[in-house]
């Protein structure tokens, strides 16, 4: 458990464990692999494993298919740090540990941070399989990993969320979805506590409100991030129609089975995506 006057030293203690268990490895990208995108840490060449639970003040992932370990290496010619898996708050972690292992990667050198999930469409001319880029996003967690004073301490805690998601990098991706003839939308996600899927009428609701997609992770990450100052991309991959939309009842099978089956598109388009940085 983080308290608020413990992040500053878990972090330290953190960032300089990690640094000599990777000795001395920097990494330039964060990539955290959201539900089904596991398998893509495959490609990671010359890949050092260090499983979440190893490393000092960070949880253990319990979500279905999320491995939860750390994977250093090289992909589409940069230095990656993976992360198999992540953290929610729908397993009981506090909105500080689940972007604790953000800001760890910020702190040891990663200048950009990829981070994909599972989403439910809302937008009706989206469609199952599409991978979809976050242009903005909605946080309706109801949570924020700035609040307290520890964060404040790190860097300050007014922070402006204008081109939270980069606006360089959502152009990057779509042209290389593009390019490899994938599927990709841009939209607006909205994020979730969960673990309950949303009712129809929620369904409607968030339409309302400007979202496309609709999934439990995400955002807390990205206030994160952008926090310590890295450049984001999101990308969400359509698993499901959210709830009510031409009769979808989303489950967790579902999302994963549909997820499993869009990894080696994706693992292309992340290739593409790093050597176009
Ligand atoms: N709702 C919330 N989270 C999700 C969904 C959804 O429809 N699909 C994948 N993650």
């Amino acid at each position: 458990m983080i308290a608020d006057e413990s992040l500053m030293d878990f972090l330290d203690e953190s960032v300089s464990w990690m640094r000599a268990r990777l000795d001395g490895f920097v990494p330039e990208v964060a990539v955290i692999l959201g539900s089904g995108f596991g398998p893509v840490a495959r490609a990671v060449q010359n890949p050092r494993i260090v499983p979440f639970a190893e490393l000092p003040h960070m949880g253990s992932s319990s979500a279905t298919g999320h491995v939860g370990q750390f994977v250093a290496g090289d992909l589409g010619d940069k230095r990656v740090l993976v992360m198999e898996g992540r953290l929610h708050g729908y397993e009981g972690y506090s909105a500080q540990e689940v972007a604790f292992p953000v800001w760890l990667m910020a702190r040891l050198g990663a200048k950009v941070l990829v981070t994909t999930n599972a989403a439910g469409a809302i937008n009706e001319g989206y469609r199952v399989g599409d991978f979809c880029v976050m242009a903005d996003h909605i946080n309706l967690t109801g949570r924020n990993p700035l609040t307290g004073k520890a964060p404040d301490a790190l860097s300050p805690r007014f922070l402006s969320m204008l081109d939270a998601y980069d606006p360089a990098l959502r152009r990057l991706f779509l042209g290389n979805a593009a390019e490899l003839s994938v599927p990709c939308q841009e939209g607006v996600y909205l994020g979730l506590l969960g673990p309950s899927f949303e009712t129809p009428a929620e369904i409607r609701a968030f339409r309302t409100l400007g979202a496309d997609t609709v999934a439990m992770s995400v955002c807390e990450e990205v206030i994160a991030a952008r926090h310590l100052g890295m450049r984001v991309l999101g990308v969400s991959l359509v698993s499901n129609m959210a709830c009510g939309i031409e009769g979808a009842n989303p489950s967790d099978d579902e999302v994963h089975e549909v997820a499993h089956g869009r990894v080696e598109d994706f693992t292309q388009l992340l290739q593409a995506f790093l050597k176009g940085l």
